[in-house]
């Protein structure tokens, strides 16, 4: 297409504003964009946000004053924020930046070439940042673009109802909402009529759903798992990132004996203390936790089990901290994700006085390194074992590819092109801690 416009998207976050990007571009084709990968050449550049955790404003205002020379030197460079800190300040990025043509919400994003439709009828700037009634999914006509990919993911649910102290997400989201099993199903079929093996379901409370199925009635998640797993074609789903108080019996049981559904599971649990927890507005104690974990470890014996941690909470003692690092040790994970506190204006902790920061780091440098211990360990009982890894792309020796094992880890080993997006056999020869090494069976 030689007269197409270009699109620089740059993602910033989780998982859900991958997915969006890709929406994104999905939407904008229609619109006769093509992405690239250089803002230099772009037509339009989008910043898709990400608001969790410190100093994401202002990560998005300096990106902007990199953003100027670009817009100088094209003045019909189109810029747009999108994602979550467009959601949260959306009004005060434009006033602040009037060279932003276009703030968009993470709700929103389907009514991209109505905003575009604004612009070029003269109007200087367009903000939509609603949590409109309609479904941006049900808006979307564009097909899911893959790009030749063997992995995919596919958000099923969004929003949050849980209203963790610390976050962000109930406000920048909003309310809990599962996509029509239906849509999912044809989304998932789409993907796979594409290429794609393995599918991640999204949301930020991703067991929550609780979708319409297609003969009336709610389906848990464990039933969409099981519905999808009859896609032929599809040979791996997972899902991220779930909450401990929505494991339900089925979902754990579909780990046990759902051969689709891969042994790998993120499970947030923050910290280990019951009295932070319930600081948190968890709703969960470290003991209720540590039961789902031996459950699924019953049903699945080798799952690898992720975290999220956050130290530093404001009133966290000495005592408390070391509560978590005992859950830890109890859990042993296999991956993990640990935070500093940051408050966030708008959140009922952000209100209470915080751990000094030099204690605050001292902590996390301490359970960094106990995790990384963990992981390492997780990597190399790997060693000597054969395992299916799917290869997605070159590796970075020549050569070599590089793929997924069941277990969420990346490997590499010697093979052909010819085995790319191909499941194979491999014995693991060497791990580092991030990622295993071994020789095609
Ligand atoms: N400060 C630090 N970490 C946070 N997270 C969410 N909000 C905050 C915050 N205010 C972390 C949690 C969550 C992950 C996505 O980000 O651990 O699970
Ligand atoms: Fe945030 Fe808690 Fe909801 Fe997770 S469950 S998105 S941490 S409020």
């Amino acid at each position: 297409m030689a007269d197409s416009k270009k699109l620089y998207i740059k993602t910033y976050g989780c998982q859900m504003n991958v997915y969006d990007s890709a929406r994104m571009v999905e939407v904008l084709g229609q619109e006769g964009y093509v992405e690239t990968q250089t803002p230099e050449t772009a037509d339009m550049i989008l910043l898709n946000t990400c608001h969790i955790r410190e100093k994401a404003a202002e990560k998005v205002y300096s990106e902007l004053g990199r953003l100027r020379p670009l817009r100088e030197k094209n003045p019909e460079l189109k810029i747009g924020v999108a994602g979550c800190v467009a959601q949260a300040h959306g009004a005060e990025i434009m006033e602040r930046q009037p060279m932003v043509d276009l703030v968009v919400g993470p709700q929103t994003y389907h009514r991209l070439p109505k905003m575009l439709g604004a612009l070029k009828t003269g109007q200087k700037a367009v903000l939509d940042t609603d949590f409109p009634q309609e479904d941006k999914f049900d808006h979307m006509t564009a097909t899911r673009q893959t790009s030749g990919r063997v992995t995919a993911f596919l958000t099923v649910q969004e929003g949050c109802d849980k209203f963790c102290s610390f976050c962000v997400v109930p406000y920048t989201r909003g309310a809990e909402v599962s996509r029509p099993v239906a849509r999912v199903l044809k989304e998932a079929e789409e993907l796979v009529s594409k290429g794609v093996k393995d599918i991640t379901l999204l949301g930020q409370n991703v067991n929550a759903y609780h979708g319409e199925g297609p003969s009336g009635g709610e389906w848990s998640l464990a039933r969409l798992i099981w519905a999808l797993s009859d896609i032929d074609g599809l040979a791996r789903i997972r899902y991220t990132t779930s909450h401990p108080n929505e494991m339900t019996d089925d979902l754990i049981a579909a780990h046990g004996s759902c051969e689709k559904l891969m042994p790998y599971l993120h499970l947030p649990v923050q910290s280990g203390s019951d009295r932070i927890l319930k600081a948190m507005n968890r709703k969960h104690t470290a003991e209720t936790y540590l039961k789902i974990i031996h459950k699924l470890r019953e049903a699945r014996p080798d799952i690898l089990v992720s975290g999220d941690f956050i130290v530093g909470y404001p009133g966290e003692t000495e005592a408390d901290f070391e509560a978590t690092l005992a859950l830890v040790e109890t859990v042993g994970y296999g991956q993990a994700y640990s935070f500093k506190y940051s408050a966030r204006p708008g959140t009922p902790a952000a209100e209470k006085p915080s751990v000094p920061a030099d204690v605050a780091d001292a902590r996390l440098q301490v359970l960094q390194a106990l995790l990384a211990k963990q992981q390492s360990h997780a990597q190399n009982v790997m060693i000597g074992q054969t395992i299916k890894v799917l290869f997605e792309k070159p590796g970075r020796l020549p050569g070599q590819l590089i793929g997924k094992t069941e277990h969420n880890q990346a490997c590499h080993a010697t093979a052909s092109p010819g085995y790319l997006n191909r499941i194979k056999n491999v014995i693991v020869e060497a791990a580092t801690s991030h990622a295993l090494s071994g020789q095609l069976i």
